[in-house]
Order: C-alpha cells, then sequence, then structure tokens
C-alpha cells in the first residue's frame, strides 16, 4: 500500500477546471495522496488556477504569498500550479515564486502522480507543460464532487481565437473526445445513481469535427439521451455562430435535453461583434435566438457580456442594453473587459478606462437584475419539476434542487415517519414537483407537491 499523504486542492475558473481538480483528486488518491479540507496539514497543496480576467491571474500570487508560511513550518510541503496559469506562465511561476515545487499545465494531468513523485525523491524543482501523454483519464478514476449532477468533458481547446481570449492559449487545439470513452463515462455515472450531466467544451457546436466518426453534437445528444438512469443533459458553451438548426431541433426533440441555453453574445454592437472576431452580426443572433424560443417556449436563457471592449463607444453600449432588453434573458454573467497577454485586442488602441468600463457594468447589472427578477416573477404559482441536489447553502432545514431551466429552488425539508417519529427525507437525487411560491433575484422559493422517481 502506498503511504497515505494528505492534498489540499484550491480550484479557480470555469466547469472545466472543476473538471480537472476532479481528476487531479482521483489521480493522487490512487497514489495514496488523499483530499483533506485542512490546508495546515496537508503535504500536497495545489492551486488549480484561472487566467481569463487579469484579477483571476493576481488571485494566484496572492494564494501563494499566504501558502509561504506553510512551507517554512514544513520544509516537505510540495506545493504545485496547474491550470490556465501555469500553462501560460510554465517556468516562470518558478523563478517568481520559490515556495512553489511544481508547474504543470492542462493537457498533462494524468502526470501528476509521476511529477510528485519524482519530487519526493529527487527534491528537483519541475516545471512540465508539455502534452506529449493522452489528455484523457480513465472515468473510473475521476473522484466527483456530488453524487447527482457531474461535469464530462466532451472536447478539450478552442480554434476559434476571439481577439479577447486567453483559453486558446491555455487550453490548446480543439479535441473531441470519441462517443464511446463519452457513453461509457456517462454509463458508469448513471451506474453510479447519477441524474444529470452537463457536457463541457468551449465550443460544443464544434463536436466531432476532428474526429475519424461522421458524428456530430446533436448525434452525441440523442445518443446519450438513450443512457437509462441519467434524467437530465445539458451543455455548456455553445458559440452562436454555430449553433446549427439541427441542434435546437435535437433539444426540442429529445426528452432528457433541458430547456436551458448558455448563448454569449457578448456585445450587441457588430462593429464590436467583428473586432471581437465573433462571426456573427446581432441580427443573426438574435433570429436564432427566436428560432429557438419558438422551438422550445419553456427556454431559459443566459449569456456572457463583455463591457468596455476596446474601442467600445456609448452608441455600442446602448446597442448591448437594447439586446439585453430585447432577448430578456434569464441571467447573464457580466465581465470587463480585461487586457490578456499575446491576445491582439490587449494591443489595440482605446482602451477604455477602467472607471468608464466600471459605470456602464453597473448599469448594465441594474438592467439584468430588474429582467432576472421580473421573470423569476412570473413562474410564481407555477408547477415545476426539481431534481433535488442536496441541503439549502444558507438553511440546512431547507432543500435545494433545480428546474431544468437551471433556477435554483429551495423549499422546505420533508419529514417522514421513522422509528424514532418524524424525521427529515433524504431525497437527494430524487426529482420532485414543486409549486413555486416566491420569484428572488437569486432563484425560487417553493413547497413540494409530489415526488415523481
Ligand atoms: N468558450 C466560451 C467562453 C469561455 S470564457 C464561449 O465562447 O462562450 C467565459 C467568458 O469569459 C467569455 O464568454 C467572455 O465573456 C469572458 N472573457 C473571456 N476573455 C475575457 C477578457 N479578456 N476580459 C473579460 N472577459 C473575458
Ligand atoms: Fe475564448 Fe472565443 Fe474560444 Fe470561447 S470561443 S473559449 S471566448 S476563444
Ligand atoms: Fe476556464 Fe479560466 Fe481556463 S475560465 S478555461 S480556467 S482561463
Amino acid at each position: 500500500m502506498p503511504s497515505e499523504k494528505n492534498l489540499a486542492l484550491l480550484t479557480f475558473g470555469c466547469q472545466m477546471n472543476k473538471y480537472d481538480s476532479e481528476k487531479m483528486v482521483g489521480l493522487l488518491e490512487n497514489s495514496g495522496i488523499r483530499l483533506t479540507e485542512n490546508l495546515d496539514n496537508a503535504d500536497v497543496i495545489i492551486l488549480n488556477t484561472c487566467s481569463i480576467r487579469d484579477k483571476a491571474e493576481h488571485k494566484v500570487y496572492s494564494q501563494l504569498g499566504r501558502l509561504s508560511p506553510l512551507k517554512k513550518k514544513n520544509p516537505n510541503l510540495i506545493i504545485g500550479v496547474g491550470g490556465c496559469v501555469a500553462q501560460i506562465q510554465g517556468e516562470k511561476i518558478l523563478q517568481r515564486a520559490p515556495q512553489v515545487d511544481l508547474v504543470f499545465g492542462t493537457l498533462n494531468i494524468n502526470k501528476l502522480p509521476k511529477l510528485i513523485k519524482e519530487i519526493e525523491e529527487t527534491g528537483a524543482r519541475i516545471a512540465d507543460i508539455d502534452s506529449n501523454s493522452d489528455i484523457d483519464t480513465d472515468s473510473a478514476t475521476i473522484k466527483r464532487n456530488g453524487t447527482v449532477h457531474a461535469w464530462v468533458s466532451i472536447m478539450h481547446g478552442c480554434d476559434n481565437y476571439c481577439t479577447y481570449c486567453i483559453v486558446p492559449y491555455t487550453r490548446g487545439r480543439e479535441k473531441s473526445r470519441t462517443k464511446e470513452a463519452i457513453f461509457a463515462e456517462i454509463r458508469g455515472l448513471s451506474e453510479k445513481g447519477f441524474k444529470e450531466v452537463t457536457l463541457l467544451g468551449q465550443n460544443v457546436n464544434s463536436y466531432g469535427k476532428d474526429l475519424a466518426d461522421d458524428i456530430d453534437f446533436p448525434d452525441l445528444l440523442s445518443l446519450i439521451d438513450k443512457i437509462d438512469g441519467i434524467e437530465r443533459i445539458r451543455y455548456m458553451t455553445s458559440h452562436p455562430k454555430d449553433l446549427s438548426d439541427k441542434l435546437i431541433n435535437a433539444m426540442a426533440d429529445l426528452p432528457k435535453a433541458c430547456e436551458s441555453l448558455h448563448l454569449p453574445i457578448q456585445s450587441g454592437s457588430d462593429n464590436v461583434l467583428y473586432n471581437m472576431k465573433r462571426g456573427y452580426t446581432s441580427e443573426e443572433y438574435l433570429k436564432k435566438i427566436d428560432k429557438v424560443k419558438e422551438a422550445i417556449p419553456k427556454i431559459s436563457l443566459s449569456s456572457d457580456i463583455i463591457i468596455g471592449f476596446p474601442g467600445e463607444t456609448d452608441d455600442d453600449f446602448e446597442k448591448t442594453r437594447d439586446i439585453i432588453k430585447s432577448v430578456r434573458y434569464d441571467g447573464i454573467f457580466l465581465f470587463k473587459y480585461s487586457p490578456r497577454p499575446e491576445t491582439p485586442a490587449s494591443e489595440f488602441l482605446n482602451q477604455i478606462p477602467n472607471d468608464v468600463k466600471q459605470t456602464k457594468f453597473e448599469e448594465i447589472m441594474k438592467l439584468q437584475n430588474e429582467i432576472t427578477l421580473s421573470k423569476n416573477k412570473e413562474l410564481e404559482g407555477r408547477v415545476l419539476e426539481i431534481l433535488i441536489e442536496g441541503r439549502g447553502k444558507n438553511d440546512n432545514n431547507k432543500l435545494m434542487g433545480r428546474t431544468r431551466t437551471n433556477k435554483i429552488v429551495t423549499i422546505p425539508s420533508l419529514t417522514k415517519e421513522g422509528e424514532g417519529g418524524f424525521e427529515k427525507e433524504d431525497l437527494t437525487g430524487k426529482l420532485i414537483n414543486v409549486k413555486i411560491t416566491k420569484g428572488n433575484l437569486y432563484g425560487l422559493d417553493g413547497t413540494s407537491v409530489s415526488v415523481s422517481s
């Protein structure tokens, strides 16, 4: 038996990173390094980092600063940096942060146990961001965080090179996983009792283009829809330029495909969209939205929006406001443009001052909050199916679930008669019909009507 050691893992960034962290935990547990909550008694600490905005990157160095005293106290502690900052900066992290022992990239996670062993044996400091191993990790190894919902990567990387974005540099070229690998992973999840999967890719609509198999994303959805036990399928992210009628029809027809679509527009202005190299106009985007709404009337829509892209004028900004009002998203992720190294937009003239970005950011936030709240209020009195994920975040006496449209619903715990009197029923993983009693900004309140499975 390998010796027992403790791992602390700090994850930043998007769902891809969460999924990669689940891989890291599984791979390290297999070599006797177990996940702990406690940084103080860790033998290995790993930061899984994000580089999407400047702030995210700064966070890494401030975290590393906080870890320095632990390293002084325990010189055998191994500190590793993985994820997108590691992939971009490699060796530089070792130079800038002497407390770091290991830098590894997004493409060689499978090598992690071997790299740690080498450090334990030789005391070397290593930066390895090359990808000469397979990116896929044996799905049985992945240590899921949760029992109801799971992330499943269907492809790696991105070939779009939007002018503001660092992801193609941190995640490499687009590479689809085979349908067999994805199918096996999801079947394994269903056997373990998982009910919902979110398929991950930077642009799921490009799925399959690089495979020998003649398969595209809607075909993949149809295949997964047939897996017994899985009740709900979600996916992200869908790039508007590649959203096809075939996908819209598949979403409308497949019983397990949830009525929720994340379709990031980024800006309502055609000038800005052109300079971002997004590959669509606002009119083309709106036409697709209309088709989606017509085919799937209950659809909930969300988007990413960037405020203050270089050269954005007041008029461009107004167009973003207009499009938000016209689509009426259920929610948006709003970002202030942040120049990223190596990306074309970071070199564009007429960068926008931060105070201007901030004012506009607040304006859009206010507008979207009004829309979100009013859409949530429209649901009051309706009966919706939710999948229970566990206890309420802030109140242990409540249960938390999600609608098919990806809205969080909190309901009072249900009780049943047990041997010692009434006890709280464990409904995690169950589908329940609830009546919505109140629509709030950050979710819905409801009461249970019936438990269906
Ligand atoms: N592949 C996804 C997005 C991944 S990054 C897609 O194309 O939709 C998530 C979001 O971060 C992007 O949609 C964008 O809104 C935001 N983002 C990316 N780079 C950024 C930057 N340099 N500054 C601010 N926001 C950025
Ligand atoms: Fe970034 Fe554009 Fe690729 Fe999304 S599609 S990851 S925004 S380059
Ligand atoms: Fe995700 Fe951040 Fe990397 S958003 S892909 S972890 S740069």
